[in-house]
Order: structure tokens, then sequence, then C-alpha cells
């Protein structure tokens, strides 16, 4: 009979454990709400030096940034708003 209390008390600590703890956890789905508020500059010097040396805005024309940035979109795995902020960056 004591036993069982104690089972049932460490299950009520484990539930008020996980309870207060999952709006912590479901506070880490929301970097997708940070990446949303990051500025082009941020994504480009984020993204486009994983794999080169960031190009500065001016290595090309505005032209040429909005084929470049599509063909990044695909290597960097971005998203079409990313890239839309890093091209209008790069174009300034
Ligand atoms: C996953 C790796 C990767 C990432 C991330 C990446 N690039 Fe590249 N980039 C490449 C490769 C590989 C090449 C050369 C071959 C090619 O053009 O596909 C290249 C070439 C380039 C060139 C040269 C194009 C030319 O015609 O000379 C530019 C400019 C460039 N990348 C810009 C960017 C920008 C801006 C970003 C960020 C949005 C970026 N890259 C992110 C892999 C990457």
């Amino acid at each position: 009979m004591k036993m069982l209390k104690m089972k049932n008390i460490s299950l009520l600590i484990v539930v008020l454990f996980f309870v207060t703890l999952l709006p912590l956890l479901m506070d880490s789905c929301k970097p997708s709400q940070k990446v949303a508020a990051k500025s082009g500059v941020q994504l480009w010097a984020e993204n486009c030096q994983r794999c080169h040396n960031t190009p500065s805005p001016n290595t090309f024309s505005p032209e040429q940034w909005e084929t470049i940035g599509m063909h990044m979109q695909t290597r960097a795995l971005l998203t079409q708003s990313e890239r839309e902020k890093i091209v209008a960056f790069l174009k300034q």
C-alpha cells in the first residue's frame, strides 16, 4: 500500500515536470519566427559563406544577382522569402 502511494507521487512529479516543461518545449518551436525576422544582410552573412567566400554586393549587377539568387537558393536550401531578402540586399 505504501509502495503504491510512493509510485503515485513520483508519477505526479513526472507529470508535473512535463506540464511545466511543455510551454518551454513549445517555445522552442518558435525559431522559425526568428528566422523570418532576419534581415537580408544577416541571411547573406549566415548562409552564403558556408560554401565559399561571401561575394560582396558590388561584385555583380542587379540582374546577375537575380539569377545567382535563384541558383544559390537551391544550393543553400533557402526559402523563397529568404532568397528575396538576400537578393534585395545584394542589389543595393
Ligand atoms: C551549399 C553550398 C553553397 C551555398 C550555401 C551557397 N553557394 Fe554560391 N556557389 C556554390 C557553388 C558550388 C558554386 C559554383 C558552382 C555553381 O555555380 O553552381 C557557387 C557559385 C556562386 C557564385 C558565382 C557565380 C558565378 O557565375 O561566378 C556566386 C556569386 C554565389 N555562389 C553566390 C552565393 C550567394 C549569394 C549565396 C547565399 C544565398 C550562396 N552563393 C550560397 C555553392 C554554394
